[in-house]
């Protein structure tokens, strides 16, 4: 045992319940290698496994991309990384796809990687479709017969509605087989989102009270101060449905609401995370209105690249209902929105009050409710809060919340999402990725809200916390935000 001990707070480690697997040596193929993901996420994330020993050392990361660089510019920005190679050539161009294959044959021999490739297409995702389609027809995609192995990594998002979504995954499953596309949503990365499956299945306390019977409701916020940025492009032809709901929040939901998967194989966890999206009850038919409030930041028609009558929405709450034994009456309520008041993502399961209060003159409902909160970020954590007597003759009662704070624990900040993500990849492991019917589903769910016009546009100031709209939604059911 290794017990660390910080504040009160002891956590050991026990040996047999740490589980670390290394990848056999591959390739790393990274298309869109000058670009902004890869500098900012994919090398550093690659750099950071080589220097935790978990990057065999005989891997080679091969930079693609349509600009030309020289070898050692890009093997600049891959700094910490070994093995480093950068070709550049059209991807339109069949010809270039033969002159990879040839050059991914001289580096397999080279470092003995036994032909496993690992494909990133950190490209916009018009691309995604001609890429595979020359990859399959150069033979680099033959899957994982004969001791190689190839798969492909792909960004979100999968599509801009189901049918575009549908249309994506035809084309690409005309080269790869389910198993070889590993979908991102980088919040599966994020260590504190892995942990609410750990808290939620490692633990046989809380899961008495996961239900109808005890939880009142749900609350999940992720709030940015940043703006659309230098992303406007991108951005005002999606808006927060597509670029937050779709699958970071609709993620986060089915990873509370989820049942005990059979075990921790990749589909059968996916399996359950399905199952939550298919018992969304529907927004179509629903009044929209009381259910869904959309806004935009003013100003946010001014920013560069944004066209000046948009009406995409920059921010979003909604309540959702998950039909099943489980949560049946239990509201879920979710908003997301950029330049708010702050940047905080949290998932707070907010439980019921008690029945009757024994401390006279309180009643139950001058008792603060308890809450479990996962800090997803910043200031990663858990915290419960409880009432608790303050001391003194009187009976005087009060909140009390008991945190644990992730870097104090552990004494350092979570590590960023894509080394865990690239790990798993290399290793074929899909848990943390998205399946193609779980895209499906959340795009299904979707669909009511992507109708602009159906829904009012609530202009709301920056660092605000969102419209006024956002309040009454919720005070409508008697909850507050927290
Ligand atoms: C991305 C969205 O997927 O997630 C961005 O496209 C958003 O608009 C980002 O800002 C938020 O990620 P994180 O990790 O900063 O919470």
């Amino acid at each position: 045992m290794t017990p660390e001990h910080q504040k009160g707070l002891t956590f050991s480690i026990r040996e047999g319940l740490c589980i670390e697997h290394k990848p056999e040596p591959c390739g790393i193929v990274i298309f869109g290698a000058s670009g902004d993901l890869t500098s900012r996420k994919l090398l550093p994330s690659i750099a950071y496994l080589s220097s935790k020993g978990l990057l065999p050392k005989r891997s080679f990361v091969l930079g693609v991309a349509r600009t030309a660089l020289s070898p050692d510019e890009f093997r600049a920005r891959a700094k910490g990384v070994e093995n480093v190679y950068y070709m550049y050539g059209s991807y339109e161009n069949p010809d270039f796809f033969l002159a990879l294959k040839a050059r991914l044959q001289e580096l397999d021999a080279r470092h003995e990687t036994g032909g496993r490739l690992l494909f990133h297409l950190a490209v916009p995702p018009p691309l995604y479709p001609a890429i595979v389609e020359q990859l399959g027809r150069a033979g680099l995609l033959e899957g994982c017969v004969s001791g190689g192995c190839s798969r492909v990594v792909i960004e979100k998002p999968f599509g801009r509605d189901l049918e575009s979504a549908r249309a994506l995954d035809a084309q690409l499953k005309r080269r790869l087989r389910e198993e070889q596309v590993y979908r991102i949503d980088h919040y599966l990365g994020k260590e504190t989102v892995q942990n609410v499956l750990m808290f939620r299945f490692a633990n046989a306390i809380f899961e008495p009270v996961w239900n109808r019977t005890y939880v009142d409701h749900v609350q999940i916020s992720v709030l940015e101060n940043a703006g659309v940025e230098h992303r406007a492009g991108y951005y005002d032809g999606s808006g927060v449905v597509r670029d937050m709901f779709q699958n970071h929040m609709l993620m986060l939901l089915a990873l509370i609401a989820m049942e005990p998967p059979a075990s921790f194989e990749a589909d059968r966890v996916r399996d359950e995370v399905v199952k939550v999206f298919r018992n969304l009850r529907p927004l179509a038919g629903r009044d929209l209105e009381d259910h869904v409030v959309l806004g935009q930041y003013e100003g946010y028609r001014l920013e560069p690249g944004v066209a000046s009558s948009s009406s995409t929405p920059t921010f979003a709450a909604m309540r959702l209902d998950v039909d099943d034994w489980r949560w049946s009456g239990v509201p879920f309520y979710l908003r997301s929105g950029k330049r708010l008041c702050c940047r905080s993502t949290e998932v707070a399961v907010v439980f019921k009050q008690v029945p009757h209060s024994l401390f006279s003159p309180l009643l139950p409902e001058h008792l603060a409710e308890n809450a479990l909160v996962f800090r997803i970020q910043p200031n990663e954590g858990i915290s419960l809060t409880i009432e608790a007597k303050k001391p003194g003759p009187k009976i005087c009662l009060g909140a009390l919340t008991m945190d644990f704070d992730y870097a104090e624990a552990f004494g350092e900040r979570p590590p960023e999402a894509y080394q865990r993500l690239l790990l798993d990849a290399m290793l074929g492991d899909p848990t943390l990725f998205l399946r193609q019917d779980a895209v499906e589903e959340t795009w299904r769910f979707c669909e009511p809200l992507l109708k602009t016009g159906d829904i009012k546009l609530e202009p709301y100031a920056t660092s605000s916390e969102g419209p006024e709209a956002a309040q009454r939604l919720i005070a409508r059911f008697g909850r507050r935000w927290r």
